[in-house]
C-alpha cells in the first residue's frame, strides 16, 4: 500500500480544493491510498518548536510515515493560504528534522477563476524544492474550481481524464522516488 499525506490550504466547508483532493482520489490507481491532514493548526512559534503542540506532532508523525505528499492549494493574494505555509513551518522545524526532507511531492490548485491558483503553485515549488522535496514537474494541474465541477460536485467530462493521467502520473512519481 502507497501512502499520501494530503494537505489541503482551505479550511472551508465547500472548498473547490477539497473537491479536486476527493476527485483526485476517486481516480487513484489501485493500492494508493490518501490521509488527509489536519491544517487547522496553532500559528508556528518557534518558542515552541522543541515542545510541539500534539497537532503538529501527529501532522509530522503523518508526513514521515507517508510515501509521498500532495499539495492542494488555493490562491490568495498572487501567493499560497496562510494555513498551508503556517503548517508547512511546523512541519518544517527544528532544524535539521523537518518531516519532508526526501519526500516525493506534487502540487495542484484550483481557483475560482480561470488561473488556477497559478502563481500560488508556482511560490510554493520554491518553498518545496527548499525543503528538499522530489517536486513532480509534469503534469500540471491549474484547475478552475467554478467549471470543473458539475451540479452534482463531479468532474465535468473531460476534465475526467486529465485528472486520471494526473493522479497516475503521480502515483508513478511517488513509487519511482520513495
Ligand atoms: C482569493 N481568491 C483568489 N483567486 C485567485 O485566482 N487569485 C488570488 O490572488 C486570489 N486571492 C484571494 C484572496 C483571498 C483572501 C480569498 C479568500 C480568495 C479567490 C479564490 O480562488 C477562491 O476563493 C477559491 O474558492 C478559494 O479556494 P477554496 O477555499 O474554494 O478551496
Amino acid at each position: 500500500m502507497t501512502t499520501i499525506a494530503v494537505f489541503v490550504g482551505s479550511l472551508r466547508k465547500e472548498s473547490l480544493n477539497k473537491k479536486l483532493a476527493r476527485a483526485i482520489e476517486r481516480l487513484l490507481p489501485e493500492g494508493v491510498n490518501f490521509e488527509y491532514a489536519d491544517l487547522d493548526l496553532p500559528l508556528f512559534n518557534q518558542d515552541e518548536e522543541n515542545d510541539m503542540p500534539a497537532k503538529v506532532l501527529e501532522l509530522k508523525r503523518l508526513v514521515e510515515r507517508s510515501d509521498g505528499v500532495l499539495f492542494v492549494t488555493p490562491e490568495y493574494n498572487r501567493s499560497i493560504p496562510g494555513v498551508l505555509k503556517n503548517a508547512i513551518d511546523w512541519a518544517s522545524r527544528p532544524w535539521s528534522q523537518s518531516s519532508f526532507a526526501g519526500k516525493p511531492t506534487a502540487i495542484v490548485g484550483a481557483s475560482s477563476g480561470a488561473l488556477g491558483a497559478t502563481q500560488a503553485q508556482a511560490a510554493l515549488r520554491n518553498v518545496l524544492l527548499y525543503l528538499d522535496m522530489k517536486v513532480m514537474g509534469q503534469p500540471e494541474v491549474y484547475f478552475n474550481g467554478s467549471t470543473g465541477f458539475g451540479p452534482d460536485g463531479e468532474l465535468v467530462e473531460g476534465s475526467e481524464d486529465f485528472i486520471r493521467g494526473f493522479a497516475q502520473a503521480f502515483a508513478d512519481h511517488v513509487k519511482a522516488n520513495s
